[in-house]
Formats: C-alpha cells, structure tokens, sequence
C-alpha cells in the first residue's frame, strides 16, 4: 500500500496524523471506527467514491485491523488526498481524543467491534473490552472533543452507532418483525455486548449531550465480508469442494440486507436522523438459511458450469448447532422509510447475485484472508461439530 496518506499509529507514540487535503473544500473529515472491516470498508468505499469528484468529504478511519479487519479491503484509496488510515484501538482514549483535536471531525460513524457470535461463544473477553469498554472510550472521548468545541462543531457533530438487531432476540413464527420499541433481549454474549454499547450511547445522550443515533441493522452481506460468516463461508468452501455446515436444522430465519443497502441507510441517518432516535435497517427478505445456502449453490451451479463440485448442494452437512442459537429475526424498517425516504434498492435475489459474481472475481481475496489463523478458527468451530476440520475436509476431497 501507497503509505503516502496512511499514518500508522500504534498508541500515541507513532507519527502526528496529518489532516489529508488541506486543500480541498471538504476538508471537515468524518472519522469512521472499523473501517476496514466488512460493512466499514463498503462504507469508506461509498463515502469516498471510486475518485476525489465523487468525495462526500474527507474521512479518518480508525481501525486495529484485528482479524476481521483487512487493509487490502482500502488498496485502492492509496494516495487519495481525501483518505487517512490510522492503525489502533479505539479503547486507546489518548489516542482517540488525540485524533478527534487533530482531526476536528464533523461526525463519528462506529463500526468496529468484535462481531461474530460464535467467536463471541467461544471468547467473550474481547467482546466485551471492545464492544463495551471500546464504545464507552469512544463516548467519553466524544464528550471532551464537543465540550471544548464551538456551538456550531457542537451544532454539527453526530455520532452514529452501528449495531444490530441481535439486541432484541429471537422471534417466534408468527411474531411481529422488531420495531424499534421492541424491548432488548439479547442471547450471545455478542448480542449482550452490543445491547450494553447501545445502553451506553442512550445514557451519554440522554445525560451529557453526545448528540448520537443509534441504527439496529439486520444480516448483511456483499463484498469484503470476512468467510467465517454464512454467506462467505458458503461461497468459499463450495469453491472448494468442501463440506457446507449448515448448523442444527438449518431452518432459522435470517432479515437480509445488502452492505451497500445499509451504508446508504447509515448516509440517510447522518444527514436526517434525529439525535437521541433509533432506526431500525433491514431488507425485508426473511429467509431460512438451507434456502440461502441453496441459493448460493444454485447461483455457482450457474456461474460456474465447469466446476467439478456441481450440483454444490450435495455439499450440504447438518452439523450441530450453535448454542443458544436464536431461531429468527425480522426488522420492521417503516420508521427510517417513512422520516428518511430510505429503501433498499437490492433484492435478495440481484444482492446475491452481485455477492457471488464479487467472490468469483476475487479468488486472491479470498486466498489472502483465508490463510494462516483463519484455517485455526475453521479447525476449533467446526472440529466439534461433526468432523468438519480443514484437514478432515482436505482429506475427504483429496
Ligand atoms: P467486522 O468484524 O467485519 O469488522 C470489524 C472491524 O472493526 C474490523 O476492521 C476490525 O479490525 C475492527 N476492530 C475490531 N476491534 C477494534 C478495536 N478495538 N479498535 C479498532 N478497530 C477494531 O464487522 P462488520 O460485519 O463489518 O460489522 C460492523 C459493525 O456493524 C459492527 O458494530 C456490527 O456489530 C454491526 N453490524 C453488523 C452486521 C452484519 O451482518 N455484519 C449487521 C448489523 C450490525
Ligand atoms: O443480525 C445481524 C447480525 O448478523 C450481526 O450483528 C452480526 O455481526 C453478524 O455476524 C450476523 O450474525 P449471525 O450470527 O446471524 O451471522 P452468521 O453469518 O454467523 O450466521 C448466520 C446464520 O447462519 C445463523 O443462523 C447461523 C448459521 N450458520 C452460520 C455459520 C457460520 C450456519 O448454519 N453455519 C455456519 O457455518
């Protein structure tokens, strides 16, 4: 990568961070958490635009590239004047408050966080430190960024929280889809951890001023998505020829949303939405996930007429579930419909398309992120569930 416009900041020992373009009209960044995680780096990507012409503004992105996060996801904003990449912890509140006087940001969108449910089974700890402790340094350090500031950087300033529907539960058949009064019940100790940082945004609205929106989003999906989730996971192992682990019976209900979806809607909530409010995002397209894996696996039989691993549904292996494994989800999106004009602009259907055609084209991503510590995870979630290691996999498909 073009290190002409990324500072790398470990703690606050490393280099000063230059605003990136004090030239340019925009220069009033917005500083984005987790950037170069899935749903972050589709977000960098949207805001900033395939060139400066189409720049929404300057943009900081802080993000301690844990394994979810992946700096190959921004190669192509190397040199942009309008991009600042900065490697750290936004627990690290002398770094963040560091960032936010250099920087004088307009807003702070908060993506990063630990984000998947079974690693959050199998080790909370960093859950809890990032989710929890993470957001309440980011929320402090926030406080005494606009303390100091003018009315009108005060006026300005928004801080959007990003999380999930996970914090209300799981659904029953026949129950109404989540509204943004649904009362919280979350069941891992990630949908916990992410219920706690929105608890925090909401008192450090209510009792000290932050100005700060809270969005609730249901399952994304698109490019960039790290292949320990559903979808990628399913797209890169039936490339493979490997076992697809559906988990327990597979009939659990899943809300899903295209990335790009979201991070039109998270655009929406910044120029519109009403501090201290919620808004809940979602695509309306409730599906089981045997249905989704079936479709991934009829959408490669198409696209990939030459592979040896046709019909890629005969991949298919029940495995045994998660624990605590929420049965359904369903976002109710009137509300940000309805204040914001937001709608999704993909279907299940054409987003899943665009997901798998992004994967087909991309095998040197996939490889990339697929090595090293990935195959030690693949190995410690699937090894217990029915034989499913990577070796056990290679060894079956040699
Ligand atoms: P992800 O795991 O792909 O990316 C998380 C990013 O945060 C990574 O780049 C990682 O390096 C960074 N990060 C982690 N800990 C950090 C720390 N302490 N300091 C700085 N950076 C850190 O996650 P995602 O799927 O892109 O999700 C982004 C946000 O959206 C999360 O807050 C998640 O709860 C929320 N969300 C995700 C979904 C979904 O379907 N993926 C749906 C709704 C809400
Ligand atoms: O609902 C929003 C949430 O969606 C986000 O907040 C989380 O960050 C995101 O990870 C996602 O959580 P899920 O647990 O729903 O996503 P995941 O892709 O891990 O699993 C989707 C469904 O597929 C879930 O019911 C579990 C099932 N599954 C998952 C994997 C990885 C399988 O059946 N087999 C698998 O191998």
């Amino acid at each position: 990568m073009n290190e002409s416009n990324v500072t790398w900041i470990r703690g606050t020992k490393g280099p000063t961070p230059q605003l990136t373009d004090p030239s340019s009209s925009q220069t009033i960044p917005i500083l984005v958490t987790g950037g170069a995680g899935f749903i972050g780096s589709n977000f960098v990507h949207g805001w900033l635009g395939p060139n400066l012409s189409g720049s929404r503004g300057a943009l900081v992105n802080l993000d301690k590239l844990t394994y979810a996060g992946n700096a190959g996801n921004l190669i192509a904003l190397a040199g942009r004047p309008d991009y600042t990449f900065v490697h750290g912890d936004i627990g690290d509140a002398a770094l963040v408050a560091h960032l936010l006087e250099q920087h004088r940001p307009h807003a702070l969108l908060h993506f990063a966080a630990e984000s998947h449910v079974d690693r959050s089974i199998a080790g909370p700890d960093a859950f809890l430190r990032t989710n929890i402790e993470g957001t309440f340094a980011l929320l402090q350090a926030v406080r005494a960024y606009l303390d100091g500031a003018d009315s009108a950087t005060r006026e300005r300033f928004r801080f959007i929280h990003v999380s999930t529907d996970e914090v209300y539960g799981s659904l029953g058949p026949d129950d109404a889809a989540f509204h943004e009064d649904t009362p919280y019940a979350p069941n891992s100790p990630y949908a916990a951890s992410k219920a706690a940082s929105d608890h925090l945004v909401r008192a450090w609205t209510h009792t000290f001023g932050v100005p700060a929106i809270i969005t609730n989003c249901s399952n994304n999906y698109g490019p960039y998505q790290f292949p320990e989730k559903l979808l990628p996971l399913m797209i890169a192992n039936a490339l493979a020829g490997k076992p697809l682990p559906v988990y327990g019976d597979g009939q659990q209900i899943r809300d899903w949303l295209f990335v790009a979806d979201h991070c039109r809607a998270l655009e929406a909530v910044l120029d519109g939405g009403r501090v201290g409010e919620t808004y809940n995002i979602g695509g309306g397209n409730q599906r089981s996930n045997l249905e989704v894996v079936h479709a991934v696996c009829g959408l490669l039989d198409e696209l990939v007429p030459g592979s040896p691993h046709r019909p890629h549904r005969a991949l298919v292996r029940f495995v045994e579930d998660r624990p605590g494994h929420d049965r359904r989800y369903a976002i109710d999106a009137s509300k940000i419909e309805r204040e914001l004009g937001w709608r999704a602009l993909e279907s299940f259907e054409t987003g899943l398309r665009k997901t798998v055609e992004w994967y087909l084209a991309n095998p040197a991503w996939i490889a990339d992120v697929t090595s090293g510590a990935y195959r030690q995870w693949i190995d410690q979630n699937y090894g217990t569930r029915g034989g499913t290691t990577s070796a056990a996999l290679a060894k079956a498909h040699a």
